[in-house]
C-alpha cells in the first residue's frame, strides 16, 4: 500500500492537466466516489493494526496534494484565460451605474461659488423658525397686509413656522455677527401654495446680504451684474422699482435675455426681459431691530428661487419635474464639480 501511495503522489505532481475538463477529470480520477482515493480507503481497511497509524497519515498527506494540486491547476487556468482575453476576472460583473447631481443642487453650488469669488461665505439658518426671524425682525409688523404675501405653514403652539424665505437668515447672522457682513444664505423654504408648474410647497431659495460702512444702491447693482454675467453671461440686468418690508428702496432685477430665437420670445414675453430675483438696501428698522447702528452701517440684500433660476437656466419649464427624481430628467444635467 505504501507504494501505491508513493506512486500516486509522483504521478499527482508530475501531471499537468490544461483546461477545465481535463482538469475535472483530473479530480475525479483522484477524488471522485471511484477515484483512487476511495480505493485506497477500501484498501485501508486491511492494513495490519500496528501500521494504520503511519498509512493514515500517508493517506491524509496523499489527500491533501491533490487537493492543492486541484486548486493550483484552476487558478493557473484562470490566469490563462484571463491573459488570452485581456480580461481581468477579479473585476465585478456589470457596469455600476453613475448617479447625477441634481440640477438643484447644481445651481446652487454655481450660485455659491460666484459669490465665493468676490469675498462672500455661507451661512444657513433653521428651517422651523419663530415669527421674529421670519417676519417681525424683517420690519412686517403684527397684522401687517404684508405678512399676506406669504402664505406660512404653522407649526402646532403659537410661535413655530416653516420658513418663508431665507431672509431669517439675515436677521441670525446680524444678531450673532458685527459688521462687516458679507454672506450668502441658501436653503429650503416652505409656503401653503398648491403644487402646479409654477409654485410648490417647498422649493429653495439663496439669500445675500451685504453691511458695512458706506455700502450703496451702486454697490448693490454692480455685485448683481457680476452674477449676472458670470451665472447666465448675460451683460444686461435693470432694476425695477418693487416693495419688500425689510429693504428700502426694493427692487426687482430682470435680466436682458435677448429676442433672438423664438424660445427668447416666449419665455420673455416678447419683452427681451426676464425677472431673475429681489433686492434692496436693508431698511434702517431691521439693522436696528437686530442690534446694528444703522447712523453707522448701511447694508443691501437680494433674495433669488434656485428653481426659478434653474429653470431659466435649463429652459424647463414645469417646476415640479425637480421634484418627482424621474431618473430620465436627473440623467440630462452633468457638472464638473
Ligand atoms: N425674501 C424675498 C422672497 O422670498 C426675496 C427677497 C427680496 C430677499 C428682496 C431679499 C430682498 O433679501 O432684499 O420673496
Amino acid at each position: 500500500m505504501r507504494e501505491r501511495i508513493e506512486q500516486l503522489m509522483d504521478e499527482v505532481k508530475k501531471a499537468s492537466p490544461t483546461g477545465a475538463e481535463a482538469i475535472e477529470a483530473f479530480r475525479i480520477k483522484y477524488l471522485g466516489r471511484k477515484g483512487e482515493l476511495k480505493a485506497l480507503a477500501e484498501d485501508f481497511k486491511s492494513v495490519a493494526n500496528d501500521q494504520k497509524r503511519e498509512m493514515g497519515q500517508l493517506l491524509n498527506e496523499l489527500k491533501k496534494n491533490i487537493t492543492a494540486k486541484v486548486e493550483e491547476l484552476k487558478n493557473a487556468g484562470e490566469e490563462q484565460t484571463s491573459a488570452a482575453t485581456g480580461e481581468d476576472l477579479t473585476r465585478p460583473h456589470g457596469d455600476l451605474p453613475i448617479g447625477a447631481r441634481h440640477p438643484i443642487s447644481i445651481v446652487r453650488r454655481e450660485i455659491l461659488d460666484i459669490f465665493a469669488r468676490i469675498g462672500f461665505t455661507v451661512a444657513e439658518g433653521p428651517e422651523v423658525e419663530d415669527d421674529w426671524h421670519v417676519f417681525s425682525g424683517l420690519n412686517f409688523p403684527p397684522e401687517h397686509p404684508a405678512r399676506d404675501m406669504q402664505d406660512t405653514f404653522f407649526v402646532e403652539g403659537d410661535d413655530r413656522l416653516l420658513r418663508t424665505h431665507t431672509s431669517s437668515v439675515q436677521v441670525r447672522e446680524m444678531e450673532h455677527r458685527d459688521p462687516p457682513i458679507r454672506i450668502v444664505m441658501p436653503g429650503r423654504v416652505f409656503r401653503n401654495e398648491a403644487v402646479s408648474a409654477r409654485s410648490h410647497c417647498a422649493f429653495h431659495q439663496v439669500e445675500g446680504l451685504y453691511i458695512d460702512k458706506d455700502v450703496s444702491f451702486a454697490d448693490l447693482k454692480q455685485t448683481l451684474l457680476y452674477f449676472a454675467q458670470e451665472f447666465f453671461g448675460k451683460a444686461k440686468i435693470r432694476l425695477r422699482p418693487s416693495y419688500f418690508p425689510f429693504t428700502e428702496p426694493s427692487a426687482e432685477m430682470d435680466v436682458y435675455w435677448g429676442l433672438e430665437t423664438e424660445t427668447d420670445y416666449r419665455i420673455t414675453k416678447g419683452t427681451g426681459w426676464l425677472e431673475v430675483l429681489g433686492c434692496g438696501m436693508v431698511d434702517p428698522n431691521v439693522l436696528k431691530a437686530s442690534g446694528i447702528d444703522p447712523e453707522v452701517y448701511t447694508g443691501f440684500a437680494f433674495g433669488m428661487g434656485i428653481e426659478r433660476i434653474a429653470m431659466l437656466r435649463y429652459q424647463i419649464g414645469d417646476l415640479r419635474m425637480f421634484f418627482e427624481n424621474d431618473a430620465r430628467f436627473l440623467k440630462q444635467f452633468t457638472s464638473v464639480s
